[in-house]
């Protein structure tokens, strides 16, 4: 656990209480989050890398291992256990859990075993790791729900916790502008090393090394790949050719747990070809014009629209579709290459808070469209100042969606086989930034990462 200076402490302290105290503003009874504990490796002394609770990280600040708090009237109790005195010869001297208190600005620390007399008429949320669910479950005698749809009292507190964790306050955005500025150095030194690489695991080992080297994490498994048109590979051992296209989404994670999101694509050679420069220019225009609109007010839905419409019209122009780039989004034509969402929440999560279901993504009384165009829309919320939300439209030739007979019976009237054969040489391509929202506007935190084809022309021949 990397822990504070105290100068970092100070503010640590102050704006972990602001939070506690304006949950005690929407919720009055008692509220308790656990940390969570490390999954095993095969024996319990390998222990797989931990990560604590998202919910519990934003109020107790720091990822502590089997660790609770219990939150009420703008106090926080910690309940921890002191590591064995044998500990120390595996794991040194490690803080005690009255100096863990008094780091985050706990009033009061007990043994975990005192929580069980505590636990009466409190909520809480889920967490992922079974052995604590279960916990959850014994010591507050009732059932958890995954989905939040059972219990009022933890639906409230859901949506309690989504309105403080969707406006990012200081002590975040000082962590999320850190996490972006060590993923934008990743993804220099991912187009830099492409000169000299061979595979795809040569890129990455060049972008997570800067990420550890600020001994920081990935915020979700990378991706980095030629075939960019599976949407979430995670392998890595193909050879690199000179007509790829290399796309990487790799983002960093601080130590205390926020998160950056970043894609890119660029080519292996150094060069686009014709076919990939015209595609992506199409998918850059979605980016910057979506990115243009954030501000306050801006329903984010009309903006997935917005990135539908302008890769309809490109890919009509292009010959690719046929049609009116308004009908082709009506009729979703568009999700044939863009079939994602075109964002989603950024914080402590990578998908901020979906662990809640859609609760975050989705304002009250709206859900999911059943649309081939809209289902996998991640957000549909107008937008608040505070928000931190990507932007990342793409376009893909998933074989899934393009071989699928059903669809190529549905669209056999906009879709010109022959012209997009002419493009196969573009499997993937995605581009994303981290957009705040502000009073004013947007902040990019992202913006020093070139997306211009030029750009990474020369970052990638360097
Ligand atoms: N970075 C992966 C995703 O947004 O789904
Ligand atoms: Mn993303």
């Amino acid at each position: 656990m990397t822990l504070p200076t105290s100068t970092q402490n100070q503010s640590l302290i102050i704006g972990l209480k602001q939070r506690r105290e304006k949950l005690a503003k929407l919720i009055n009874y008692p509220v308790i989050l656990w940390s969570g504990s490390p999954a095993r490796r095969n024996f319990s002394a390998n222990k797989l890398p931990f990560r604590a609770s998202s919910h519990f990280l934003y109020f107790a600040g720091i990822p502590l291992t089997n660790a609770v708090i219990r939150l009420q009237g703008g106090k926080l109790e910690l309940f921890l256990d002191n590591p064995p005195p044998e500990a120390t010869l595996w794991h040194g001297t490690t803080p005690t859990r009255e100096e863990i208190g008094a780091i985050i600005g706990a009033n009061q620390v007990y043994p975990l075993a005192e929580l069980s007399g505590k636990t009466a008429g409190a909520a809480t949320i889920a967490v992922q790791d079974l052995a604590t669910y279960q916990q959850q479950s014994q010591l507050l005698n009732r059932p958890i729900s995954l989905s939040h749809q059972t219990t009022s009292i933890d639906l409230e507190l859901a949506q309690a916790l989504v309105k403080l964790r969707s406006h990012h306050d200081d002590l975040a955005l000082a962590e999320l502008r850190q996490a972006a500025a060590v993923s934008v150095a990743a993804h220099k030194a991912g187009m830099q090393a492409t000169k000299n690489a061979t595979t795809e695991a040569e890129i990455r080992g060049a972008m997570e090394g800067v990420i550890i080297a600020h001994n920081m994490t990935c915020a979700y498994n990378s991706i980095v790949t030629v075939q960019g048109e599976v949407l979430h590979n995670e392998s890595y051992h193909h050879q690199l050719h000179p007509g790829d296209l290399l796309l990487a989404d790799v983002g960093a994670e601080t130590p205390n747990g926020w998160a950056a999101d970043i894609t890119r694509t660029w080519a292996v050679s150094g060069k686009f070809s014709p076919s990939q420069k015209a595609i992506y220019e199409i998918i850059l225009q979605a980016h910057d014009d979506c990115i243009a609109k954030v501000k306050p007010g801006v329903e984010y839905q009309d903006l997935h629209l917005l990135a539908a419409e302008i890769i309809a019209a490109g890919l009509a122009d292009l010959g690719i579709l046929e049609g009116n780039p308004q009908d082709l989004v009506a009729m979703d034509a568009h999700a044939l290459f863009f079939p994602h969402g075109v964002g989603h929440l950024l914080g402590l999560d990578v998908h901020d808070m979906e662990d809640l279901g859609d609760v975050a993504g989705y304002t009250a009384g709206r859900s999911r469209s059943d649309r081939f165009g809209l289902g996998y829309l991640r957000l549909n919320r107008p937008l608040e100042s505070g928000m931190l939300v990507t932007i990342e439209p793409g376009f893909y030739q998933v074989p899934a969606i393009l071989n699928d007979p059903n669809f190529r019976a549905k669209y056999q009237n906009v879709i010109n086989w022959e012209r997009l054969a002419e493009f196969k040489d573009v499997r993937g391509i995605r581009i994303e930034d981290d957009v705040l929202v502000t009073d004013s506007g947007a902040e990019v935190l992202t913006a020093s990462l070139p997306t211009k084809i030029e750009e990474l022309v020369v970052m990638s021949n360097e």
